[in-house]
């Protein structure tokens, strides 16, 4: 079996899944460019996972940097996580976020072809489903009704990879449209580090725990929910990762373009996720109501069933877990500043 290529291996998401790869047998190849991450990542990878992952510091646009890692290792699959994330920033730089998420993809496709590496699993958000879909989101709703720069990339970047399976019958192909993924690795040694002040709710809420910051702004009390605050789908980072591994056996065995929900299926409200997390960790978090924020939906969790039915994959964290585990990592995180 050869190598699988992760680009943006030592972000958030890309770390938690080199572990879960690594632990199932797996050999993996880091790619980033360290623009929202750390080298010393990879190393804890390998400290988690009792075997060390090779690593390559390059932009996964650049082409000539591809085909080294390409020539270097048998690359069978590329899961693509590498990309601009941040939805806000997205609509202020709009260009940097199309240049790059965009660029990213097509390089690797066209990499791959010239090598004959026939899988590609890309890091979708459901960001893709939009406000005019009803909840839970399902994976045949109509999609590209996206609010933000960010999102549209997300939509383009399926499409050109539904345009590219659908040209070549061998390319196997399958879109993994994430909902709110938190948590940390159990270990503590890895985990999300936002730069600034962060915009998701559980880094803020373990930031406010720590003392960093003096409240949490809860935006919005008067939305059509059962105690007024948004209800999203929280999923702990490691389900997320072990999705990606039965996605890729999923890969193996299938061609053309397949699209699964990675969430639990599941809502819950922003008080709900205050409460769960004072519950967990002991730590109780100040909050209050603040004016709702713009382009926030009320509502949208995931119909997990399509995940559980074809990859035999379903989240098993609870939310106490996923909170204890960002606690945990934010605390370590302090100690390594
Ligand atoms: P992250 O920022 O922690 O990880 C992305 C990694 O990609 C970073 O390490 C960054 O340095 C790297 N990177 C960015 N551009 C690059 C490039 N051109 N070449 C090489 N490396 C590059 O983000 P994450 O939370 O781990 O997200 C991973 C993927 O999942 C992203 O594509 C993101 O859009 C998608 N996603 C994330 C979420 C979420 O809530 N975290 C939700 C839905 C989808
Ligand atoms: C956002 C992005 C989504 C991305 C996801 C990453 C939008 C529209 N969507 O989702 O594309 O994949 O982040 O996890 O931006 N909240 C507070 N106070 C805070 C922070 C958040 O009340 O300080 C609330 C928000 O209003 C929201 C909920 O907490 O209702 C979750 O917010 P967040 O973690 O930012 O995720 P999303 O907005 O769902």
């Amino acid at each position: 079996m050869g190598s699988v290529l992760l680009t943006g291996g030592t972000g958030f998401i890309g770390s938690h899944t080199a572990v879960e790869l690594l632990l199932a047998g797996r050999d993996v190849v880091l790619l980033d460019d360290l623009s929202n991450s750390e080298a010393g990542v990879a190393e804890r990878i390998g400290r988690i996972a009792g075997r060390q992952p090779p690593f390559v510091r390059a932009d996964a646009a650049d082409r000539r940097a591809l085909r080294r890692v390409f020539l270097d290792w048998d690359i069978e699959a590329v899961v693509h996580f590498a990309g601009f994330k941040a939805v806000g920033e997205s609509a202020a730089r709009p260009l940097a976020y199309y240049r790059n998420n965009l660029d990213s993809a097509l390089s690797l496709l066209e990499t791959m072809a010239e090598f004959g590496c026939r899988r590609f699993i890309f890091s979708s958000s459901a960001t893709v489903y939009g406000e005019r879909c009803p909840v839970p989101y399902r994976e045949d709703m109509p999609a590209g009704d996206c609010s933000s720069p960010y999102g549209r990339t997300k939509y383009m970047i399926e499409e050109i990879l539904k345009d590219a399976a659908a040209a070549d019958g061998s390319l196997s192909v399958v879109l993994l449209r994430y909902f709110n993924p938190i948590g940390a690795h159990e270990s503590g040694l890895i985990g999300e580090k936002p730069s600034g002040i962060p915009n998701n709710l559980m880094p803020y809420i373990t930031q406010v725990a720590a003392g960093l910051r003096p409240r949490l702004n809860v935006f919005g009390n008067d939305y059509p929910t059962r105690d007024g605050t948004c209800v999203r789908d929280y999923i702990h980072v490691t389900d997320l990762a072990r999705g990606h591994l039965a996605a890729l056996g999923f890969a193996e065995a299938h061609r053309g373009t397949e699209i699964f929900n990675l969430g639990t299926g599941r809502g819950f409200s922003v008080l709900e996720v205050v409460r769960a997390f004072g519950e967990a960790t002991g730590q109780p978090v100040p909050f209050e109501f603040a004016p709702r924020r713009p382009g926030d939906l009320p509502e949208f969790y995931a119909d997990a069933s399509k995940a559980e039915a074809v990859l035999g994959w379903r989240a098993e964290k609870s939310l106490a877990d996923m909170c204890r585990d960002s606690w945990r990592w934010q605390q370590n995180a302090l100690k390594q500043d």
